[in-house]
């Protein structure tokens, strides 16, 4: 439901017409706060919302011109009109350029001044769609979004909070699915730019000659195609943020580009040879590795350079511990919430499961794991049976082999860790089969009982002993 439209304020100093123009006006459903004033006006506009004024120009004291140029400059988005009985068209252009947006001789007919006023409504009903627009694509990231604690996780928030408000570019470097995009959404949402916009482009989506034409828009007739002037997506950003995703599959020659705009924000439309300027904060992610990719020639250090003054390296998941079962039980809300199933909880099997694997695709891997476990599920429970044995995933990317085991930390701890994750692998493998299991690991299957006990391997996992 939309919100009702606040109040016009009429501002005329003959009682008679602000009770003939207030009874006209509440009859077409507007609600009005009228005074005899400018000094009143003024007041009334520092205190309450108002989506239009309607003053009379000749007002005792302030007049009705200069409190135009007052709202012009004090309150630029609330329009106002002016009435007036000594029309003349210098008054009239006086007026307009005073700020007003329209200008009505006395004596007028009831229905141009309605007209003129549901223009004015209409625009408050557009500027507020828009801003509500702008909020909604920006509230999804906040620091409350980005879940974790282990302790990498707690450090980047802490970054977050400090570097957002300030207009150092920044760079993210992280493997796919760590939360790049909830970085860079977080940052501008903690900046002073926050009510302008955000815009996202995905270098690796768009093709590679659309690429520089979208960012800084071109002119008509800069290429086939180009059948009128297109303003770039850094105009949009103006003022506000440009996230740029994927930048390492950006071509060398738009790097060129880029690396100038980022020195002094100046570039030039496609086809154009005006140098325009802008006001952009930059943020740039990949998931490349990018001190390959300078190697190999295909990025520009230089720009490697410039963008990375502020670098944020969000972890995988599997060396954020705990972590795993925060999300686990954070997407299971979400998504129980969503697909209306009430309350789920993570059975102890089930999270020993999640805890043991090794996440290629990371949170977004996580996410869909679990949004899959919900929709199968009947029980308020989720046992590892709803979860997949994760080997598919695993060999798509190429990490058949387990993980080399993290090198600092308590000995014994580490042991039983890459233990528990043999262990758990081969079970998997085994489709929980506890004699098969066994044989592959050239074990008793008592002793493979044992290990599995000493590991807290607990049987919900549901392995069975028999064929
Ligand atoms: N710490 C986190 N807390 C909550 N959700 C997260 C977290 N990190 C990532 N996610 C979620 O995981 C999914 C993937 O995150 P995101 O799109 O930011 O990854 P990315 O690093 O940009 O990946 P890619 O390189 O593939 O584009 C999203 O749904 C995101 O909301
Ligand atoms: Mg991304």
């Amino acid at each position: 439901m939309s919100a009702p439209l606040p109040p016009l304020l009429l501002i005329d100093d003959e009682k008679n017409m602000r009770l003939s123009l207030q009874s006209m006006l509440a009859d077409e459903g507007y609600a009005v706060d009228a005074v005899e004033s400018a000094e009143a006006g003024v007041e009334k506009l520092s205190t309450g919302d108002y989506f239009m004024v309607v003053t009379d120009a000749n007002l005792d004291g302030m007049s009705g011109y200069e409190l135009l140029t007052k709202i012009k400059d004090r309150w630029p988005n609330i329009p106002s009109l002016m009435i007036t009985a000594y029309a003349t068209p210098k008054l009239a252009v006086e007026a307009i350029k005073a700020g007003a947006i329209d200008y009505l001789p006395k004596p007028f007919a009831p229905e141009e001044l309605l007209h003129a006023i549901a223009r004015c409504a209409e625009r408050h009903k557009l500027i507020r769609q828009n801003t509500s627009l702008r909020k909604t694509v920006t509230e999804g990231f906040s620091l409350k979004h980005i879940i974790g604690e282990s302790p990498r996780v707690v450090e980047m928030r802490g970054l977050i909070r400090t570097v957002a408000p300030t207009d150092a570019t920044v760079l993210i470097l992280g493997e796919s699915g760590t939360g790049k995009e909830l970085i860079a959404g977080a940052l501008h949402t903690l900046s002073d730019r926050a009510s302008e916009h955000y815009v996202r482009i995905n270098c690796a989506a768009i093709p590679e000659t659309l690429l520089e034409s979208e960012l800084f828009g071109h002119e008509k007739g800069a290429f086939t195609g180009a059948l009128k002037q297109k303003n770039g997506r850094v105009e949009e950003a103006d003022g506000g943020t440009i996230f740029l995703d994927e930048i390492g599959d950006m071509s060398r020659s738009l790097q060129a580009k880029l690396l100038r705009f980022l020195e002094d924000g100046s570039f030039t439309r496609v086809g154009g040879n005006d140098e325009l300027r802008v006001n952009v904060r930059l943020i740039a992610a990949t998931n490349r590795d990018i001190v390959e990719a300078i190697q190999t020639n295909d990025f520009r250090a230089d720009l490697f350079h410039r963008l990375n003054v502020v670098q944020f390296n969000p972890p995988p998941l599997r060396e954020r511990g705990e972590d795993v079962t925060l999300l686990a039980r954070h997407f299971l809300e979400i998504f129980a919430t969503h697909l209306r199933k009430g309350t789920l909880t993570l059975s102890e099997a089930a999270n020993e499961r999640l805890m043991s694997h090794t996440w290629p695709g990371n949170v977004r891997e996580l996410r869909n794991v679990i949004e899959r476990a919900v929709i199968l599920t009947t029980e308020s429970e989720i046992t590892p049976k709803l979860l997949p044995g994760f080997e598919i995933e695993t060999r798509l990317h190429g990490r058949q082999d387990p993980e080399p085991p993290p090198t600092r930390g308590n000995l014994d701890e580490l042991v039983s860790g890459y233990e528990k994750r043999i262990v758990l692998g081969a079970l998997e493998r085994n489709h929980f089969n506890i004699n098969r299991t066994a044989d592959d690991l050239q074990v008793t299957r008592h002793a493979l009982r044992y290990r599995m006990q000493r590991l807290n391997i607990s049987n919900e996992t549901g392995a069975t002993d028999d064929e």
